[in-house]
């Protein structure tokens, strides 16, 4: 069994939702106040028999366990595996497998054989590549990156052509596997070509120093494959066996006695900031690569420090995307979803892995490199001037609002309650609460009840009968709609014609949070990398299963229908499911205002209906999944009446 099934069969839903949410009955289900926005009448709703949580309200989704822990601690879908595998006595140590063992050092050494040979491509002063070198030493100097550096961080230069690396890992006896394994090489129709073309390298070291991937910074000048429209400014290898952007920090094997010495470390974005700092003496710096930090990555420091500094950008750092969690999309060419940092999730894992987290603002508009360069006598000063988490969050909210006015004093509050509510050390909290009581002139009291926080929750009743007054419901009746959601997902992977279609369906469609990561992943690999490079080691299991599932052989029109089909069954068990999960609901409020639940009905049905948006007709996927035997069936009539064959 994977992990993530293990998990899944020793955590009930119920009993992990009512550690956070004091739940009530109701009929064969439970209900409360969702924990993920603020309402007086309950619209979260958990479902003991599907092991399933929905928000009618106004979050509108819902999910499993899994997506319940990623949302409350706003972390990734690896992270909440951890804590609930943890929790569950479930071991996510990856078993020692020799031969994964040998898998990894054979990739260590294909990106160590690549890292020697991009760097030794800035010293190509003849030969075909020599003219396009010029232009990598050249963007060197410009950058005034000193030689030191560039020998430190073994910085290079990868060659403006198809298959020069390749050929190179050939004549040292690496195959093309190898290099795709690496990430280094992508397979295309005509074949296997270079990641990484006419780029300036930066090997990505892990702590112990080994080359784990690489980051290619795009140069002046046109690339082979460029294509007209303009190119990511960096490139990374793909995710693999041995590279996981969320895991690592680049810098850190070179900075990590000066970070245990200094007793602190600076966390900034860049390559090119990292060097910088480096440089001019600041070793104790490391980038987190243009990720929102990550609980692995603290973890990782912690092996050195516990004073952790984030160095944030003047302009995102507060803003109200970032309090909010929102995704920004960067306006500029390359489409890179610019980092968010999550402030309840930075402020929760200073809390459980008991870091200390700072936060260093920059000057406008600049970055570190720049601000170093410039003037390395001013990053001791910002560095020194760095505020507690909350002490920063605290002034850029306040900064943002009036606080004569009571509506805006109403939003400092609503935006600041719940980081307060993270802490977890009562005495700090109260530290905090108390100046939140001042700024928004609240008693103190006030602002703890509106935490909500329930002192302990109610244990729920667990000997849950049905109407008859028969025995539980023992079987949890999960089965149909994650066939339909992993047929949906073998037909995006069996077709990639179906990308553009594809691309377009909601991420929620998916209720199971490992489809719902295979599908973000699936989505997030359309930049010529293989899908599988994209996976970690707890998606796999479910990923092989998915792929060996027995498709009809569909041309690209009945693949496309096939496809809309299923997301039409998925949709209207989503609808039924939302029905069911509110009548239970409306049976409970009886007793209320009709007004209130008339409004709510309306919400309800309102949410329910912006998501049908597809056609009805023709939904044999559906049928196949719901019955293999009898699917199979209709849908070879189908094609066989497509080709024009008649049935045999
Ligand atoms: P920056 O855009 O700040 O890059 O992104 P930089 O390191 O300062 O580089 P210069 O100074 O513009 O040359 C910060 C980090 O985010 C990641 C990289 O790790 C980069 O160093 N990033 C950025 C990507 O991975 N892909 C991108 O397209 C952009
Ligand atoms: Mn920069």
């Amino acid at each position: 069994m994977s992990v993530v099934d293990d998990v899944k069969q020793r955590i009930d839903i119920v009993d992990l939702v009512s550690q956070h949410v004091a739940l009530k009955r109701a009929g064969r289900s439970f209900m409360a106040c969702c924990p993920f926005h603020q309402e007086k009448t309950p619209s979260f709703h958990v479902d003991p028999a599907r092991q399933t949580w929905h928000c009618f309200g106004a979050c509108g989704t819902g999910g499993d366990i899994f997506s319940f822990i990623m949302k409350k601690d706003g972390i990734e879908f690896r992270d909440a595996l951890r804590v609930l595998a943890e929790q569950a006595g479930v071991s996510t140590e990856q078993r020692r497998d020799p031969q994964e063992d040998a898998r990894r050092g054979r990739l260590f050494e294909v990106n160590e054989a690549a890292a020697a040979y991009f760097h030794a491509g800035l010293q190509l002063h003849e030969g075909p590549y020599a003219h396009s070198a010029d232009a990598a030493r050249a963007y060197i100097e410009e950058r005034r990156l000193a030689a030191s550096s560039v020998e430190a961080f073994q910085l290079g230069y990868a060659p403006n052509s198809w298959d020069a690396l390749s050929l190179h890992l050939e004549s040292r006896g690496f195959t093309a596997e190898d290099a795709r394994n690496a990430g280094l090489a992508i397979e295309g129709e005509r074949g296997v070509y270079d990641r990484f073309r006419h780029r300036l390298m930066f090997p990505i070291r892990d702590d112990r120093g080994r080359v784990s991937g690489f980051g290619g910074r795009v140069l002046p000048g046109e690339a082979v494959g460029g294509g007209n429209g303009p190119q990511p400014k960096y490139v990374n290898t793909s995710q693999s066996a041995i590279f996981d952007k969320g895991a690592i920090l680049y810098g850190l094997d070179l900075g990590k006695d000066a970070i245990r010495s200094e007793g602190r470390a600076v966390i900034v974005e860049g390559y090119m900031d990292t060097i910088a700092a480096h440089e001019h003496g600041f070793a104790n710096v490391v980038a987190s690569m243009g990720t929102a930090l990550t609980e692995r990555q603290v973890a990782l420091l912690k092996r050195y420090t516990r004073n952790l500094i984030l160095a944030l950008d003047a302009d995102a750092a507060g803003s109200e995307a970032t309090l909010r969690g929102v995704r920004v999309v960067a306006d500029n060419v390359d489409h890179e979803v610019v980092p968010v940092t999550n402030w309840r999730g930075v402020i929760r894992m200073q809390e459980t892995l008991a870091a200390d987290i700072r936060v260093l603002t920059m000057p406008t508009g600049r970055d570190p490199d720049e601000v170093i360069r410039n003037d390395s006598s001013l990053w001791p000063e910002l560095v020194d001037a760095s505020k507690p988490v909350l002490d920063y969050l605290f002034e850029a909210v306040t900064s943002r609002h009036d606080l004569h006015e009571p509506r805006e004093r109403s939003v400092v509050s609503s935006e600041l309650l719940p980081m307060v509510a993270a802490v977890s050390d009562r005495v700090v909290q109260s530290h905090y609460l108390q100046q939140l009581a001042r700024i928004t002139r609240v008693d103190e009291q006030t602002l703890r009840l509106e935490m909500r926080r329930p002192p302990k929750a109610v244990p729920p009743q667990r000997n849950l009968t049905d109407e008859g007054g028969q025995a539980p419901t023992p079987v949890r009746q999960d089965s149909v709609r994650d066939k339909r959601e992993e047929f949906c997902l073998a037909i995006l992977f069996r077709y990639p014609e179906l990308l553009s279609e594809g691309q377009e369906i909601a991420p929620d469609t998916f209720g199971r949070s490992e489809n719902r990561a295979l599908f973000d992943a699936w989505v997030g690999s359309q930049q010529g990398e293989a899908l599988e490079e994209a996976l970690t080691a707890d998606l796999r299991p479910q990923y092989e299963r998915i792929l060996n599932m027995d498709l009809p052989a569909y041309d690209d029109d009945a693949a496309v229908e096939a496809l809309r089909s299923i997301l039409w069954g998925i949709e209207q068990q989503r609808l039924r499911n939302a029905k069911r999960a509110s009548s239970a609901v409306f049976a409970d409020m009886a007793t209320d205002d009709p007004a209130t639940v008339a409004e709510r009905a309306r919400e309800t049905w309102q949410t329910g209906i912006a998501r049908v948006g597809l056609d009805e007709e023709g939904d044999p996927a559906t049928a196949f999944v719901d019955d293999m035997e009898a699917g199979l069936r209709i849908h070879e009539r189908l094609l066989s009446k497509r080709r024009g064959t008649g049935s045999q």
